[in-house]
């Protein structure tokens, strides 16, 4: 490891206890609601992104979530090409526009970066020299009251990333109780799933559910705190409803797959339950050595594909702390693929 990089890592950063409970995400709110219609350009952990990633010319790197397109902006001012992907056609449509002056350089295209492999081969690209992943909602997403994410704004109860599947009312509608509960505990981490899951239950047998605010009034009750009651149960929808946790999983095989020996693969996560993900797949994928109590001594790993440039988690500055609140409960995690080969040798890949 670079010396520079080694101290970065070392020195700055700390374990914090980043969680769902501490997710920035649905506390308080970031910013006011009038600036709903502004797509933001302050992405989290920047420098360390740039810093890991080490973009430059004849790098192509993927961007496998787009959202306003600040961490592709910086990854391009250092002159790599940037492919990026989103489930979001709006987000696309404004990334699109804020970075054309890019030319060439730079693409995007709709869908899952679960499914990169597949959307980058259409574009006749089998090997990137560097992936990022921040993971959740952006900022614009939570802030459209349209978008159906926010309890603090009346709105559709929609909660979709992209255009297709089951919207949150469907599930709240449908589902039962038993698996509302399930959800709320474990993409919530919510305390009261079962009550909160029979109270819904109960009250569309009367009315079904349409809006945020029908949603979010029947789990608070008249009960209003520093924090809203329903703040874990619209994280926990907005996972389930977007399979967040089943995409990540499904991502990380694929992603490796595509990148080339000596690429890094950086994961920005925003609660503890994606962290653990990321956590143990680049674990699995970096120890040399396993062992077991039945063998003789270690052996080697054979599913070593990594050398894991983060042992612990990097999370962000005081300085960043207090120009973001979003980056708070942000925890990033970064591999460098093993094996021959090296990121700046390799040409572009054709058709890009
Ligand atoms: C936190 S924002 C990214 C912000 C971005 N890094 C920036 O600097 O502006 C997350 C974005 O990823 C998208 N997204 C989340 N999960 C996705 C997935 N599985 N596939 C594609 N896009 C996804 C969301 O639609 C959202 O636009």
């Amino acid at each position: 490891m670079a010396p520079r990089l080694h101290r970065f890592i070392s020195n700055r950063f700390h374990r914090a206890h980043h969680d769902i409970q501490s997710s920035a995400l649905y506390q308080e709110p970031i910013h006011p609601f009038t600036m709903n219609s502004s797509f933001r350009h302050d992405p989290v952990l920047a420098a360390e992104v740039v810093e890991f990633l080490s973009p430059s010319p004849g790098m192509t790197i993927l961007d496998g979530t787009l959202g306003g397109g600040g961490h592709s902006a910086l990854l391009l001012k250092a002159g790599a090409m940037v492919i990026g992907t989103d489930r979001d056609p709006e987000a696309l449509a404004h990334v699109r526009m804020h970075l054309s002056a890019h030319g060439d350089r730079f693409k995007a295209v709709e869908g899952n970066f679960a499914e990169a492999p597949s959307l980058l081969a259409g574009l006749g690209v089998t090997q990137v020299h560097g992936i990022l992943l921040d993971l959740g909602v952006s900022s614009h997403q939570l802030d459209t009251p349209e978008r159906g994410f926010s309890f603090q704004r009346e709105g559709p109860l929609d909660m979709r990333m992209g255009r297709s599947g089951e919207t949150a009312a469907d599930l709240v509608n449908t589902a039962p109780a038993a698996e509302l509960a399930r959800i709320f505990r474990q993409y919530g981490d919510e305390p009261r799933a079962i009550q909160f899951a029979a109270r819904i239950v109960r009250a569309r047998e009367k009315t079904p559910f349409t809006t945020t605010k029908e949603l979010a009034d029947l789990i608070a009750a008249g009960r209003l705190g520093p924090r809203h009651p329903a703040t874990r149960v619209f994280q926990a929808l907005r996972i389930a409803v977007n399979d967040e946790i089943g995409g990540l999983e499904r991502a990380l095989p694929e992603l490796t797959a595509i990148l080339a020996p000596g690429g890094r693969m950086a994961v920005i996560s925003f609660h503890s339950l994606e962290d653990r993900i990321v956590k143990h797949f680049y674990r699995r994928h970096s120890v040399a050595e396993i062992d077991d109590p039945t063998w003789p001594a270690p052996r080697p790993n054979p599913e070593r594909i990594f050398d894991l440039l983060t042992p612990r988690s990097l999370t962000a500055s005081p300085a960043e702390l207090d120009s973001n609140p979003r980056s708070r409960s942000a925890r990033l995690r970064v591999v460098e693929k093993r094996g021959q080969g090296s990121v700046v040798s390799l040409s572009t890949p054709s058709g890009v």
